[in-house]
């Protein structure tokens, strides 16, 4: 074998040739560290979010074709891409050469906020645009591609957008789909509003498939060349017959690359990698790693490198795919993409139905590099929630592997069941066989198949997987595979299960297990309820997690609720539709070729037909399809133009094509080091002291920082508000578990992180108190933070006399509520350079420089005019870069001013995510008083903040909460607050601080109190609903005018547009005539207080006319800058004579910097885009004012003047061109309302079983209606047209909504909100914002567990663990308006706030799920006359699937089975 070959690849047409590598780069570190290409960005390092997503373009010679997949460049090993060709955003267009139509659309339809996601998402939909161009189809009109609607919006399924909320994304994707109603498409700069008639593709950016060349000739010239050493890259083809004719000899053409003492082989035969095998001592064996795609990494992560990377792609045994009648055997290198691809090209319900499952697995552009093989070794050897593990072992699957010595067979439960396999057993190929031919070949199959199906039955086979996103990359609590041969007693007419293979799971168990004693049971037996029942006491028998499993309950329930689903449609006597469908219709069918349904179905079909006035509703085709569908109403005022224009983010298309500079795209100064924080483990523990483990790594530690480094005059301070201060590192003592201990430097970012992840802590707790880690034990031991008085809120009206009026009480009721993580794409991140005479320029993400300023000023003991804190953009902060950034950014000043050099740090996620802090968790006791009516009389609140280590801004929780809380008329009202300081890490600022929590609060007690009275909810919400009187009452000062109380108007307008009336009725009948699925519907206003904070604005005009403005807000993206380019142009409108809208391209909002623009405060509370433009404003006018006269005189001397010119003559004239201003509020008026309110519909959905292609989901959705006309399940047939008038075209269609609950999965159906933004800046901003924020407030309320243990030390801690919302999870119908309530003459042009309000919002669809559970217990536990019927009951936050489920009752299969059992 040849040592020291090149490693030849292309980047976006460049030819990079590299000889010496070292093997554990990933294609992310190379492209980002070596290249200038920085569009790829880093946001998990686990292929969980799609950040770094390329392009990778595969060239066969042998075809002559290109081939051309997205994958997750963070997994992905440089060395695997020799030969290939990488696209990233920057290769499809530029600021310099033009964009191409996705960055323009991007923009166009305001698709990007921060940016930072945006590069990704492109790629992804750049991929489907191509690959759709490869398939058949009839070529689409002009400007359109042959992308299909649904598969845009799967295209981008993975990757993940902490702003936007997904919908403009999505109809980015939707523009280019030739089945595309324009009319359908969103808010865009392309088209306006009125325009909607003449709305065609001419209006957008064109298309041409063929604009970007992914493949460059050179390379490809190169691969045919027979010279080039990677001729062994043909390999990857797979097809052996094909290679064998060509004649190659492979021996000569592996590929090994090197550097220093490690090293990559890609041996093409298994005798090369048996010799490299033999060539390795026994002791080295652990540092040898085979790697396909290495997605495996982003699960158990390299925590040291390996000293040799074998790739096994290339040997042709391990890519074969070979079919023939007994079934389908795939080669373990094959990926799961490919694989899809083979099973969907076979005959065959089990194919099929594999196919389908494994589209659930990951992403896409995981499973584009992801093995089939990788996949089962992992579940092989470690406890991995394996799906294709389940469901290829319910197939009957078997593997070949190689030992070393010999290639032995063995089913797939024998191979799960061997001990783990060592780093040299080799897994050559997964054979599947295929069911439907099975009769003829059962002997081959080594007892897969317990009893012979016998003529006359028919096979089922199923799929099922539970987990938090139905697309989006999410393992699952438990996943099934069933497969059954049914017959008919002719006589009884009963079903007999004539055998059966159930497997299960993810579950909590070493690996996936077959059911063996249930199967036993159940063959030959008919199916009745007491046969049912027995089973499944026996399956709860195996179904046991293992010590440790979160939520162990609710896995068992779920094998429950799959296996209830599968075989419900035979159980005798299990619903009264069932005599009308008998199983002898489909025994009857199966000898159809396709699985043999189709007669039944048709038979279904007919039942419910789909006529003019008639709609069946049904559900995966709404569950597992994203097909979105949204509806925005703005309004455009022209009254300050171009202030209220929906014109584009400013920055948005350099943000898609990847040249926006973030802080870790700055490319490194010379010498740069890099810093990683090693975090204690333990909450309160003395630091004894720190050692490194012996590694690869460790051999490249600079130094490590610690309090140690203050410099003399200097102080451990790493954090600063008004309230005081946090130690940048622990000094002898850590105080809470994740508490930065030290900052060790090393020479390369992944080197400084696998460093601190591999030290050791000595800690010692001897003589030292417990630590603080709840509420309750701080008010224990009156471990609190002084709360300011004039922090301290008031309370209103006489509690006493409130409460003597209420009919009823409710008396220290108690809610507690969680933490949510920023997850912000962009993790925190800083560079800091040092200067000369000791000053230090540090380029931070941060939201506050100035904070940032002080704090580095402050721990290194030097002036403040000596450190230059430089912020351009943030990529999302939402809180969580404010004071959180400042040690980070600390951290790096302190290491570079101590080695006199630049030191960078862009922290891991998991570091992060430790670090991080969060939304403060609480515990709330309420005391209620209310009258029969509703009408609530008096409320009185304990609320117990858990604030953690310092004070940060928790002081300010009190006021913020109470602000929110006041939105309801409570007659009188008092609270009181303790702020606990815990050992726990320092919780900040998260978007809507305290006032999330406020707003469920008060819906809480709203639920509350209705329920007692057993009224509706919404009806109570209506009758405590503040006057205008009541409102000035409660919110003093800050109630403004009685015309600005929008509120009541807000409630009709959305009651009336989202016929939530009609709705309401609507769900009632679902409800009635529906057992296993239920829908909830829930209206909920809001009141949201901010305060406006002075804020500096500096605009300069240069020489030759162009504008520079600087402003104390940074852009997070949310606009800002938009906003402020919009001010400035309508403020120096009047020295303008053209169109202001032209002066808009001649504005350029620049970075903050601190040295240059003082006293710019910090950016949050939603307040900063309009303090800033009216700064801006103000130092305008002072311009104007200089330039006016100016101007009046030269317009007297010349016909007309144009901008140039004057500022041509005002140099001339030595007029001051540059103009700074610090707007101060009026005290008066710096408070004010905002206000909005959300309808949101919830259902409680089955999402089993699995189907997602279009080909085949009729298939699957024939099927499941079958079933469930069996069982009556199809119940709901809306009849006079469709509820909700406003959906589109494809859901009239789509048969809607079912609700289950045998998994506790949710599908929100709809949300409508309208919020008042007074007279909106610029509406699309604003909107974005309202959609933004909702979807985040909904990933609080339904997803995101931010969990620790019991030390506190956060155990959420990637993409794996911390679900934020994904394009799946959205409401399936999204409908926004952005009411423009006219005149607010105090507010900056009568805008109001966007960025934090609505995410208060997000409380409609917690309150709509409340609905739907209330609904399923009254009817799960009243039938069984137990308690549970209650309608009082607790809900945690978020109310993930397992809560979900827990309230509608883990045993509700069984307990509906007792109920039938006497009666059969
Ligand atoms: C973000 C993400 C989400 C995911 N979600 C899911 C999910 O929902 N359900 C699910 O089932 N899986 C999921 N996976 C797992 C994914 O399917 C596996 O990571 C992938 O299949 C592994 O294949 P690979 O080629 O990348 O393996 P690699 O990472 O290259 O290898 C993995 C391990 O297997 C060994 N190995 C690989 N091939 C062989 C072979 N032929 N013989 C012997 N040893 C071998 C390697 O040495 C290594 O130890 C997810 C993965 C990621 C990254
Ligand atoms: S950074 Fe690669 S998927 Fe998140
Ligand atoms: S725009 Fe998507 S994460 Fe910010």
């Amino acid at each position: 074998m040849e040592e020291d070959q090149k490693l030849l690849f292309a980047v976006n047409g460049e030819r990079y040739e590299l000889y010496s590598v070292d093997p554990s780069i990933t294609l992310l570190e190379f492209l980002r560290s070596e290249t200038q290409y920085k569009g790829v960005k880093l946001g998990c390092g686990e292929g969980g979010c799609g950040a770094c997503v390329v392009l990778l373009s595969k060239y066969d010679p042998i075809n002559d074709q290109i081939e051309e997949f997205t994958v997750s460049s963070c997994l992905t090993l440089l060395c695997s891409i020799h030969g290939c060709s990488i696209t990233t955003t920057e290769g499809l267009g530029n600021s310099k050469d033009g964009f191409h139509p996705i960055h323009q659309r991007f923009s166009g339809f305001h698709a990007s906020q921060c940016g930072f996601c945006t590069p990704g998402f492109c790629m992804s939909l750049f991929s489907a645009l191509v690959n759709a161009e490869k398939t058949q189809r009839p070529n689409p009109p002009a400007g359109f591609s042959k992308l299909k609607v649904s598969e845009g919006e799967k295209a981008i399924s993975g990757n993940l957008c902490r702003c936007t909320g997904y919908r403009p994304i999505v109809d980015v994707c939707k523009s280019f789909a030739s089945d595309v109603d324009m009319e359908d498409l969103g808010l865009n700069s392309f088209w306006r509003k009125g325009e909607k008639a003449d709305i065609n593709i001419d209006k957008f950016p064109f298309y041409s498939p063929n604009g970007v060349c992914t493949f460059p000739d050179f390379l490809i010239n190169e691969l045919k060349s027979p010279k080039q050493c990677f001729s062994n890259l043909y390999m990857k083809n797979s097809d052996n017959v094909r290679i064998s004719k060509l004649g190659l000899t492979f021996n000569s053409n592996s590929v090994s690359i090197r550097s220093r003492e490690r090293h990559w082989y890609s041996p093409i035969t298994i005798e090369e990698l048996q010799k490299l095998f033999k060539y390795k001592k026994t002791e080295e064996e652990n540092r040898i790693k085979l790697i396909v795609g290495n997605t495996g990494a982003g699960i158990y992560k390299e925590l040291d490198h390996y000293d040799t990377y074998i790739d096994i792609s290339h040997i042709p045994e391990l890519s074969v795919i070979r079919r023939d009648s007994s079934g389908i055997e795939i080669g373990a290198a094959v990926t799961i993409s490919k694989s899809i691809k083979a099973l969907r090209g076979e005959k065959g319900l089990v194919f099929t139905k594999i196919a389908d499952h494994m589209s659930q697995v990951a992403s896409e552009f995981v499973r584009n590099t992801a093995s089939l093989g990788g996949n089962l070794i992992m579940a092989q050897r470690n406890p991995f929630p394996s799906d294709i593990a389940t469901i290829l072992l319910a197939a009957g699957s078997s593997v070949n592997i190689h030992t070393g010595s010999e290639i032995v067979m063995l089913t797939l439960e024998q191979f799960l069941e061997r001990p783990p396999c060592n780093s040299k057993t080799l897994l050559l190929s997964i054979r599947i066989p295929s069911w439907d031919r099975l009769r003829n070949f059962s002997s081959e199959f080594n007892g897969s198949i317990d009893n012979n199906p016998i003529n006359g039955t028919i096979l089922l086979f199923e799929t099922y997987r539970a987990a938090p996103r139905p697309l989006g990359n999410a393992v699952s609590y438990l996943n099934a595979g069933i497969l059954a041969w049914v017959s008919t007693n002719r006589k009884s007419e009963d079903s007999v299960l004539e055998s059966l293979q159930l497997a299960f799971g993810a579950y909590g168990t070493e690996h996936a297990i077959r059911a063996r004693s249930v199967e036993e049971f159940l063959a030959g037996k008919p199916i009745t309820v007491a046969v049912l029942l027995e089973a499944i006491t026996m399956l709860r028998a195996i179904i046991i997690p293992k010590e440790g499993t979160l939520s162990p309950a609710y896995r068992s329930s779920l094998a429950v609720g799959f296996f209830f689903d599968f075989l419900r449609p035979f159980v005798k006597g299990l619903t009264d539709t069932e005599k009308h469908l008998q199983i002898s219709d489909v025994v009857a069918s199966a000898k159809t070729p396709n699985g043999g349904l189709n007669r039944s179905i048709n038979g279904v079909a007919d039942m419910f037909p789909e006529n003019g006035n008639c709609y069946v509703q049904y559900d995966n085709l709404v569950r597992l399809g994203p097909i979105l569908s949204a509806k925005q109403v703005v309004e455009v005022s022209t009254e300050y133009y171009p202030v209220g224009e929906p014109i584009k983010k400013a920055g948005a298309e350099l943000q898609a094509s990847g040249e926006a500079v973030f802080v870790d795209d700055i490319p490194s100064p010379k010498d740069c080091l890099h810093g990683a924080f090693i975090c204690s483990t333990r909450p309160l523990a003395r630091v004894k002291g720190i050692e490194f483990k012996t590694s690869l790594a460790s051999q490249r530690i600079v130094t490590l920082i610690s309090a140690k480094d203050i410099p003399r005059g200097g102080e451990n301070i790493g954090s600063q508000s008004i309230f005081g201060t946090e130690p940048l590192f622990a000094d002898d003592l850590a105080q809470f578990a994740g508490q930065p201990l030290g900052f060790v430097i090393a020479e390369t970012q992944r080197y400084a992180n696998m460093v601190a992840n591999l030290a050791t802590v000595d800690y010692d707790t001897e003589n030292l108190e417990p630590p603080i880690l709840t509420v309750e034990e701080a008010v224990e031991r009156s471990s609190f933070f002084e709360v300011p008085s004039f922090l301290s809120p008031k309370h209103v009206g006489d509690l006493s006399k409130g409460m003597a009026e209420a009919d009823h009480k409710i008396l220290s009721a108690e809610i507690k509520l969680g933490s949510q993580y920023y997850f912000y794409m962009e993790t925190q991140t800083a560079m800091a350079i040092p200067d000369e005479d000791n000053c230090m320029v540090v380029y931070s993400s941060t939201q506050c420089p100035a904070s940032a300023q002080r704090v580095i000023a402050k721990c290194l003991g030097i002036p403040d005019h000596n450190v230059r804190v430089i912020t351009r953009r943030v990529g999302g902060g939402f809180g969580g870069k404010a004071l959180r950034s400042l040690p980070v950014a600390t951290a790096c000043a302190l290491a570079a001013y101590k080695l006199r050099r630049p030191v960078r740090v862009y922290l891991d996620r998991k570091t992060d995510m430790i670090m991080a802090g969060g939304r403060h968790p609480m515990k709330i006791n309420y005391t209620v008083g209310f009258k029969s009516d509703g009408k609530i009389t008096a409320l009185h609140i304990d609320l117990l903040i858990n604030a953690g280590i310092s004070e940060d801004i928790s002081p300010i929780m009190p006021w913020n909460m109470v602000g929110a809380l006041k939105k309801y008329n409570w007659g009188a009202f008092s609270v009181d607050f303790k702020v606990c300081k815990t050992n726990h890490s320092s919780k900040s600022a998260m978007r809507a601080p305290g006032e999330v929590q406020a707003s469920f609060i008060a819906e809480a007690i709203v639920e509350h109190v209705a329920s007692t009275l057993s009224i509706e909810a919404d009806f109570v919400r209506r009758k405590n609903l503040h006057t205008f009187q009541s409102l000035n009452l409660f919110y003093e000062g800050s109630a403004g005018e009685p015309v600005e109380y929008t509120l009541p108007l807000v409630l009709d307008k959305l009651a009336k547009s989202s016929s939530l009336h009609h709705r309401n009725e609507i769900i009632k009948q679902f409800n009635n005539c529906n057992k296993w699925k239920k829908r909830g519907i829930s209206c909920v206003p809001i009141v949201h207080e901010v305060t406006l904070r002075p804020t500096p604005g500096k605009v300069s005009v240069l020489n030759d006319g162009s504008i520079v403005v600087e402003v104390g807000g940074i852009e997070l993206g949310q606009g800002l800058w938009t906003k402020v380019k919009q001010m400035t142009a309508f403020a120096l409108s009047r020295l303008w004579s053209g169109g202001s809208q032209d002066i808009l391209h001649r504005i350029r909002v620049i970075q903050a910097d601190t040295l240059s623009l003082v006293q710019g405060g910090f950016t949050a509370g939603s307040t900063t885009s309009e303090s800033s433009c009216e700064a801006v404003r103000l130092a305008c006018n002072v311009l104007v004012e200089r330039l006016l006269p100016l101007k009046e005189r030269l317009q007297e001397q010349m016909d007309a003047l144009s901008w140039d010119t004057l500022v041509l003559q005002a140099n001339l004239q030595a007029v001051n061109l540059s103009a700074s201003a610090y707007w101060v509020p009026d005290y008066s008026s710096m408070q004010y309302l905002n206000f909005g309110a959300a309808v949101s519909e919830f259902n409680l959905f089955h999402w089993a079983p699995l189907s997602t292609t279009e080909h085949h989901s009729s298939q699957n959705s024939q099927y499941k209606r079958l079933k469930e006309a069996k069982d009556g399940l199809i119940t709901t047939i809306l009849r006079h047209g469709h509820p909700y008038g406003s959906l589109p075209n494809q859901w009239t269609r789509i048969n809607m909504v079912e609700v289950d609950l045998l998994t506790g999965a949710p599908t929100i159906l709809q949300t409508d909100i309208t919020y008042d933004c007074g007279q909106s800046l610029n509406p699309a901003v604003d909107l974005g914002q309202i959609e933004g924020a909702f979807v985040q407030g909904l990933g609080f309320f339904m997803l995101e567990e931010y969990a620790t243990n019991s030390d506190g030390l956060v155990v959420s801690e990637g993409t794996w663990t911390y679900k934020v919302p994904t394009v799946d999870t959205i409401p399936k119908q999204f409908n926004v308006e952005v009411l423009n309530s006219g005149h607010h003459q105090k507010r900056v042009l009568s805008s109001k706030a966007s960025g934090e309000p609505p995410l208060l919002l997000a409380v409609s669809v917690y309150c709509a799920t409340r609905e739907a559970i209330k609904e399923a217990r009254k009817e799960h536990f009243s039938c069984n006359g137990l308690d549970g019927s209650s309608p009082i009951f607790q809900m945690d936050v978020p109310a993930t699937m397992p809560v979900i489920k827990e309230l509608c009752g883990l045993d509700n299969v069984e307990r509906y089975l007792e109920k039938l059992l006497p009666h059969q």
